[in-house]
């Protein structure tokens, strides 16, 4: 997939300036050794007292190349997120069969629809001449739309199908045909949809690498801002964490359809963040270092 190609072209470019970024740090804090320290100057009777103050790299310390690179990074990666929303736009939006992205959408993604599965779609059809009692398609189909729970199977479903169905679909008669004898065969025909697990680990892997980066990227830019120290450690790990609980409410929303809301929170939440970071370290890398001379 075309996606699936660029997300590992994008990991390795990452992967590239990850070690021209730590090496550069390593080549700037060997610089940083204080003059008096040289351990070798044995001439001194006494040693010089060694002020350490704790220092911090902030915009106004980086050279113009490093704030333009940083800048032009920042934005690509913000163009990027955008276009990332409207790619999720177009792949999601109108499942529920109206136009437009909507929490209904993301349930059918992830948990799927029991408007859509084949035992409805069966009985509304061609199955539906089986059925000694017309009205019991609706007690199926109203079965299928409250989740096509066990206990109601055994209650009211189960007879419905051993008079009318059974017959034909049978392990020992038709193995090719779904086997209506028990809840685990009706249970396969009556859900549907949503996402398997092979891809939404798949989906998750991919998500998780390489999100993971650019988001480690605009932090690491985003910590050279001058800020209230408690509110830049709790805003460098706020989109990590809504990145996780998004990952993993994909998961939940599979069996659970509510979490849909979890969801789209939770994503919300790590654009919101991510771009708040970008924001304020273009502010404040181009107009509020200069302030502070
Ligand atoms: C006379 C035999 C017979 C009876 C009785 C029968 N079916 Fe079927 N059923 C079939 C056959 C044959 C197919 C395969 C049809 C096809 O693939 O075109 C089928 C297919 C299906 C399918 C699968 C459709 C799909 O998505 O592939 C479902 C679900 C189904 N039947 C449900 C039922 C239900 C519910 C009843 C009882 C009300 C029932 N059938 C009664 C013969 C029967």
């Amino acid at each position: 997939m075309v996606i699936e190609r660029s997300f590992i072209e994008c990991r390795l470019i990452f992967t590239a300036s990850v070690n021209f970024y730590i090496e550069s740090l390593q080549r700037y804090n060997q610089g940083a050794v204080h003059p008096d320290s040289n351990p070798s100057d044995t001439a001194h009777r006494h040693y010089p007292t060694i002020i350490m103050l704790e220092s911090y790299t902030r915009f106004r310390d980086i050279s113009v190349s490093e704030r333009l690179l940083n800048t032009v990074f920042l934005l690509t990666v913000g163009l990027g997120y955008l276009v990332a929303l409207s790619n999720l736009y177009y792949t999601h939006q109108g499942r529920d069969g109206i136009a437009g992205l909507s929490i209904a959408d993301v349930t059918i993604n992830y948990h799927g629809s029991n408007d859509q599965t084949r035992l409805g779609s069966a009985i509304n059809g061609i199955m539906e001449p089986n059925l000694k009692y017309k009205n019991d398609k609706d007690v199926i189909l109203k079965w299928i739309q409250d989740g096509a729970d066990e206990p109601d199977y055994d209650q009211k479903i189960a007879p419905i199908l051993n008079r009318d169905c059974i017959k034909c679909h049978s392990r020992a008669i038709n193995p090719s045909l779904p086997d209506l004898t028990d809840y685990a065969g009706v249970s396969e025909v009556a859900h549907s949809g949503g996402a398997s697990y092979p891809r939404l680990i798949r989906v998750s892997h991919i998500h998780l690498f390489g999100i993971a980066f650019i988001l480690f990227f605009i932090g690491k830019i985003f910590l050279l801002c001058d800020i209230n120290v408690l509110v830049k450690r709790v805003a460098v790990v706020i989109p990590f964490a809504a990145m996780l609980l998004d990952v993993l409410s994909w998961f939940i929303t599979k069996s659970i359809p509510s979490f849909a809301y979890v969801v789209v929170a939770s994503g919300a939440l790590m654009g919101i963040s991510m771009g708040l970071q970008i924001l304020l370290s273009i502010y404040q890398m181009w107009f509020y270092a200069k302030d502070k001379g």
